[in-house]
């Protein structure tokens, strides 16, 4: 062990990256992947966004930027959250980010001390575990099931609240169910909450990929709850804009000024050509991102009943663009399911486990590839798990 290594702080804990890492090694070597695994949009960020990139970097902005982000973008923010959810932040209250991730850091930083418990809607999004790991404080996951459709049960979260708790983090759209979490759930998620005195992380970075029926509700527009509510959201998945590393967190003027100083001492700023870029996105024509949205849903229905013929069940996803999906029926374990998958067919899916579930009974499809490749990667799914069957 070197010596580096050897004088690692007790912050640092394993985080087990091997399998993704195993994968990823194995699809290097491969021609053809059909990479159904990571969520990460197949489409191009749209041209007008690009175009503004290009012309902010022609217009020599490529300085600092306040640490919070550009007063334009922040003002757009604002605007946006008020226009697509009833949000009430104004353009001081948004900390323009490095993505989602890095407000996740900023607010796990913010308000985790050593022991402190964090619950959150699980399956899960893991960098959420490694965030409070790093703060000394302990995830606590709130389990959803496939029986109902992994849909959040308030019932669960305040069954796991102790004196330790010190907030919820509620992620709807859910990564990796899909699972949206009711407007009537939300309101009883808030009572929880002030009844308790816990502070909610809404993670709405899927918001905008809604299918019908469903509804969001942002959480921060309910009584007495915008005081104690971070709200987060970012360009990655809606823009289809995953490098260019744009998110934010919106919460109130005190706290934002409270984080300001750290928020500067983890990267100064988001990358300035970035800002201008998603001012473009919120400013500029929406019909790219309506085209990608009516994309997700035409992919979403088709592959539900291909996954249903193949012999699989799943939770069916109200937003996002994944589908947890049953595979037992195939007689393999998830993570064994994926491997071999990927080894005799070229499609890679990622195993439940990866986002901290502890059956081995699922896989997250995220359907990021146009229609007509998700047609064959389907075709060799099923073929797979019938041969798995036949075999087992
Ligand atoms: C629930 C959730 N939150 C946050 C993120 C981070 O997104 P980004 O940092 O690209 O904004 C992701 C990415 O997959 C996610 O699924």
């Amino acid at each position: 062990m070197s010596l580096l290594t050897q004088r690692l702080a007790p912050r640092i804990v394993e985080e087990d990256g091997s399998f993704r890492s195993r994968m990823l090694g194995i699809a290097g070597g491969m021609k053809d992947v059909i990479a159904l695994g990571r969520g990460d949009p197949d489409f191009h960020t749209p041209h007008h966004i690009v175009a503004a990139a290009k012309a902010a970097l022609d217009a020599n902005a490529h300085h600092y930027t306040g640490p919070t982000g550009l007063p334009e973008l922040r003002q757009a923010i604002a605007d946006d959250l008020k226009a697509s959810c009833g949000l009430d932040y104004s353009a001081g209250e948004i900390v323009v980010t490095a993505g989602v991730q890095e407000s996740i850091m900023l607010t796990m930083l913010a308000l985790v001390a050593p022991g402190d418990e964090v619950l959150i809607t699980s399956p899960r999004f893991t960098t959420y575990d490694t965030a409070v790991h790093l703060c000394g404080g302990i995830p606590v996951p709130v389990p959803t099931f496939e029986a109902n459709d992994f849909a959040l049960d308030p019932a669960e979260i305040e069954a796991r609240i102790t004196p330790r708790t010190r907030m919820f983090v509620l992620v709807s759209p859910n990564n990796p169910t899909g699972a949206v979490t009711p407007p009537a759930a939300i309101r009883a998620i808030a009572e929880i909450a002030l009844r308790h005195d816990i502070v909610i992380i809404a993670d709405e970075i899927y918001a905008r990929m809604l299918y019908a029926p469903n509804e969001h509700l942002s959480i921060a527009t309910l009584p007495g709850m915008k005081e104690r509510t971070i709200t987060l959201n970012g360009f990655s998945k809606t823009y289809a804009m995953t490098g260019w590393r744009v998110g934010y967190l919106a919460a109130p003027l005190d706290f934002v000024e409270k984080v300001t100083e750290p928020r500067h001492t983890l990267s100064i700023n988001t990358c300035t050509v970035s800002q201008h870029a998603a001012l473009a996105a919120l400013t500029g024509p929406q019909d790219a991102l309506h085209a990608m949205l009516d994309e997700y849903a035409q992919r979403r229905a088709w592959l539900m009943p291909a996954l249903t013929d193949a012999g699989f069940t799943y939770g069916h996803p109200g937003g996002a663009f994944y589908v947890y999906t049953n595979v037992s029926s195939s007689g393999l374990a998830a993570p064994e399911f994926c491997e071999r998958l990927l080894k005799e067919t070229g499609v890679m899916v990622f195993p439940g486990t990866m986002f901290g579930d502890t059956s081995t009974d699922y896989i997250r499809i995220s359907y990021l590839q146009p229609l007509e490749r998700i047609k064959v990667a389907m075709a060799r799914i099923a073929a797979f798990a019938q041969s798995a069957r036949a075999t087992a």
